[in-house]
């Protein structure tokens, strides 16, 4: 959450406001309450504004600024102070000589604050960063050069931040990174920083990630990491995989429905190489080392815990005894955790401030951790002892789809890994599920049930066994980028309370596939609804008759219920898509979240 962005260009290199603000284009997704720039040569210049990026751009004369080549910027998602003008970044010193840019929390900030305050300084905002331009400054008073005096003002910070800083006439960014991510882009023509690969990736695709207590120094042509005592740290180059147009619309109109196609392809991209049909084996080296036999816990938030509880119950089908909890609830869950447990945290921007308390708590109970995430790098993969990428690509819109499919693909895998061998048929039917989901998208009619449901009162989604976390899944993304009530059950929890919500004004999406006993149960409770005049949509392969009790029906190809998760869930995107369009919501940056949920 929050989005930082710095460039010093070389020679012949572009402009820096035009990096920057392009770059911080790419980040909106991780906040979007305002948005500001400092370039800090010949003179300090700071534009920032409330709102969205398009806000700022109307402050800032990108020809006024033409030839300038060294910038900072931050897209933000308000933690201390509203979203305002003021509390927006970059923050300066009294004298004007330093701006910074922050994403994280500094926890002791009410102390420092405290401190300069009776040191005569008057703060401009009301938020926890602007102490660090205070405190840089403030060591600027006191004779110490530009960089002495980052070093020094970054050893007084408890919490968590990716901090980047100019300072006047200096062709030099500054930067430091404790719990929040920072990578830094070495390109042809300057070096780059950001919070992530997107903000830069169209200029090079070799990068070095900071670590933590890392602080490091951009110039033209190098970046020098070194810790806070300006020890150095090696930190090696490596080169990203992603290209500039994986971060692009490319002709739709919003980076969710892109998302939303691009499943078939990201789903490849994570079997690819892992299953081998003629051994009939699942093959993931990365997992190899694990030789576990012992409980396990998942880890999760949101959209991700969707996928942990689709992951637990895959592996209890194999006898596994495994769980998924909600990362935010795990410490005052008591979970008993020790060093026969594997804790798995599912997520995919492995930052996610939940999902990584949990799993330092089970790493410090001795257990084995292992991330399953779509962020090369990411804090959690860097964390925990074992990490399975699920290759999904680069994901902006801020409603995770195709991450969720993949993430439902590699824990599957996961449990050809720890639990039962797979059948042939089994691996057959993974294969085939990236074909199944493009005809999906080929065949669907989920436009034309938004159409007939757009002025619904509220959006009820049921489902058992791997479909329960799909209705949970459904009803989060329509809720997320619609505004619109949504809730998720399991069908047989409808009767216990949740169906007194119902009326002739509540459409119910019932995911029922096969025809065995699952599916039957979850019909009685479709006749439930429908006896109280909701009307149904049934997503369904046809396999049953639920078809004669719904109004509408979204079909998919009949698999097994596992296959058919992802692809009942890949029709509920499109609805929650198409109703959110049609009411003409920000579907890329709903209002008041982040991609990346970098707070406790
Ligand atoms: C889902 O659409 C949301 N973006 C959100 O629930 C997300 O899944 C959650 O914040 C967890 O993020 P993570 O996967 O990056 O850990």
């Amino acid at each position: 959450m929050c989005g930082i962005v710095g460039y010093v260009g070389a020679t012949g290199g572009n402009d820096a406001i035009d990096v920057v603000l392009d770059g911080l284009s790419a980040l909106e997704y991780r906040g979007y309450d305002s948005a500001g720039v400092a370039i800090p040569t010949p003179e300090m210049t700071v534009s920032k504004a409330a709102g969205e990026l398009s806000a700022l751009e109307e402050t800032v004369s990108r020809d006024e600024l033409a030839g300038e080549s060294v910038g900072i910027g931050h897209t933000r998602w308000s933690t201390h102070g509203a979203p305002s003008d003021d509390n927006a970044h970059p923050h300066c010193d009294e004298a004007g000589r330093v701006a910074v840019v922050h994403n994280g929390i500094i926890e002791n900030y009410q102390r420092l604050r405290d401190d300069l305050v009776e040191a005569g300084v008057a703060f401009r905002s009301e938020t926890d960063t602007e102490v660090v331009p205070h405190l840089i400054g403030h060591y600027l008073d006191r004779g110490a050069d530009p960089e002495e005096a980052f070093r020094l003002a970054v050893d007084h910070l408890e919490g968590s931040y990716a901090i980047a800083a100019v300072v006047e006439g200096s062709e030099t960014v500054y930067a430091a990174r404790q719990d929040s991510p920072l990578v830094v882009g070495l390109g042809d023509h300057g070096t780059y920083l950001a919070s992530d690969v997107p903000a830069f990736v169209e200029h090079t695709d070799r990068v070095r990630y900071l670590e933590d207590g890392d602080i490091a120094r951009l110039s033209a042509d190098s970046a020098v990491v070194t810790d806070v005592e300006g020890r150095p740290v090696d930190r090696p180059t490596e080169t990203v995989a992603w290209d500039a147009e994986d971060a692009e619309k490319s002709g739709y109109d919003h980076y969710m429905l892109k998302e939303i196609h691009e499943q078939p392809s990201s789903l490849r991209q994570c079997l690819r190489g892992r299953i081998d049909e003629l051994e009939g084996t699942v093959d993931l080296p990365e997992l190899e080392a694990i030789d576990h036999d012992g409980p396990i816990q998942f880890v999760a938030c949101g959209t991700s815990y969707h996928a942990a509880l689709f992951g637990a119950e895959r592996l209890r089908t194999s006898g596994v005894d495994a769980h998924a909890f909600l990362a935010s609830e795990y410490a005052s869950d008591r979970v008993p955790v020790d060093e026969d447990t594997l804790v798995v945290g599912v997520t995919q921007s492995g930052e996610t401030a939940d999902t990584l308390r949990a799993l330092r708590e089970a790493d410090r109970a001795g257990a084995t951790t292992l991330a399953v995430t779509n962020t090369v790098a990411s804090s959690a993969a860097r964390e925990c002892d074992h990490t399975l990428y699920i290759r999904a690509g680069p994901e902006i819109g801020v409603a995770a789809t195709k991450t969720f499919a993949s993430q439902q693909l590699a824990l599957a895998l996961l449990a050809f890994e720890l639990g039962d061998e797979p059948t042939r048929g089994e691996l057959e039917a993974l294969r085939d599920i990236p074909g199944q989901v493009q005809t999906v998208l080929e065949t669907t009619d989920a436009r034309a049930v938004a159409e007939t449901f757009v002025d619904a009162d509220a959006y009820f989604f049921v489902g058992r066994g791997y479909h329960y976390p799909v209705a949970l899944e459904g009803a989060l993304k329509m809720k997320e980028i619609t505004y619109r009530h949504a809730e998720g059950f399991a069908a047989g929890e409808l009767k216990h309370g949740p169906l007194a919500l119902v009326t002739e004004r509540t459409p119910v999406f019932a995911v029922v596939t096969g025809d065995g006993e699952t599916a039957r149960k979850t019909i009685g409770n479709v006749k439930e609804v429908e006896a109280r005049d909701a009307p149904v949509v049934a997503i369904t392969d046809g396999t049953s008759d639920v078809a004669r009790y719904a109004d509408h029906v979204l079909e998919i190809p009949a698999v097994d219920d596992l296959g058919a998760s992802v692809l009942a869930n890949v029709q509920l995107q499109l609805v929650a898509y198409w109703v959110a369009n049609l009411l003409g919501r920000s579907i890329d940056k709903p209002r008041n979240l982040a991609k990346s949920v970098t707070v406790e």
